[in-house]
């Protein structure tokens, strides 16, 4: 969901960093061969990625939900030259898209793709994290919050994606709408943690950024 209207965000992406050549050929690609291309961050939101990522300049970057890998070479344009980025998706299918434009970046020896459920994964990571960006199943935004919490050196930043589920976090709940209900949680949690701080943008579908003190 998008909350501003077409013309201001064009006006927005217009007078933000151009979407690197890389990536662009990668939003297209995606937008031909993939489905459900609208899961990609895209220009805008990919600006912002890298630019967060450029100021923490983080060694370790750890991603909750791969998808085509547009978010992941986003978040790339800030790490350390001798860094790494893990990155974590469930479908099998995507793994080659992903690697192909991984190896035409100059990351690819950098990224390492793990293949399977996150909850699963996370634990098995035997590194301390300066930037984890959270962008996979809802349901289990809070699982993996409390996952990652420990694995983050201090200092180090959290996104978590979508957080304002096309303005459903305003409105009334569905009883059988669990994402919003464990969003609307996962928001609170992220407000109350004595371990964050936290502030919600409201960038595209809503992106918290919140610090490790
Ligand atoms: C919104 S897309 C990620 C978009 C990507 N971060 C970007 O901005 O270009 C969410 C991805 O999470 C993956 N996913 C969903 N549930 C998952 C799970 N339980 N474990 C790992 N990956 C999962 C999906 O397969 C999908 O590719």
């Amino acid at each position: 969901m998008h909350f501003l209207s077409q013309d201001l965000e064009d006006y927005i992406e217009h007078h933000s960093e151009k979407e690197p050549a890389l990536l662009a050929a990668l939003n297209k690609e995606t937008y031909q061969k993939i489905l459900l291309p609208r899961m990609l961050s895209g220009h805008f939101q990919g600006r912002v990625l890298s630019m967060l990522s450029k100021l923490i300049r983080p060694l370790n970057i750890l991603e909750i939900g791969t998808y085509t890998g547009y978010s992941a070479l986003c978040l790339c344009e800030g790490m350390q030259t001798t860094g790494s980025l893990h990155t974590i998706d469930i479908k099998e299918e995507l793994v080659d898209f992903q690697r192909k434009h991984f190896d035409l970046s100059p990351w690819g020896t950098q990224i390492t793709q793990h293949l399977g459920e996150a909850t699963t994964i996370i634990p098995d990571l035997d590194v301390k994290f300066d930037l984890v960006f959270i962008d996979a199943d809802k349901e289990n935004y809070i699982n993996y919050f409390e996952m990652i919490v420990p694995k983050m050196n201090q200092g180090g930043i959290i996104l978590s994606d979508n957080v304002l589920w096309s303005g459903k976090v305003v409105q009334e709940v569905h009883k059988n709408d669990i994402s919003t209900q464990i969003l609307i949680e996962y928001n609170k949690l992220l407000r109350d943690d004595p371990r964050i701080e936290t502030v919600l943008l409201p960038i595209r579908d809503g992106l918290t950024v919140s610090r490790v003190v």
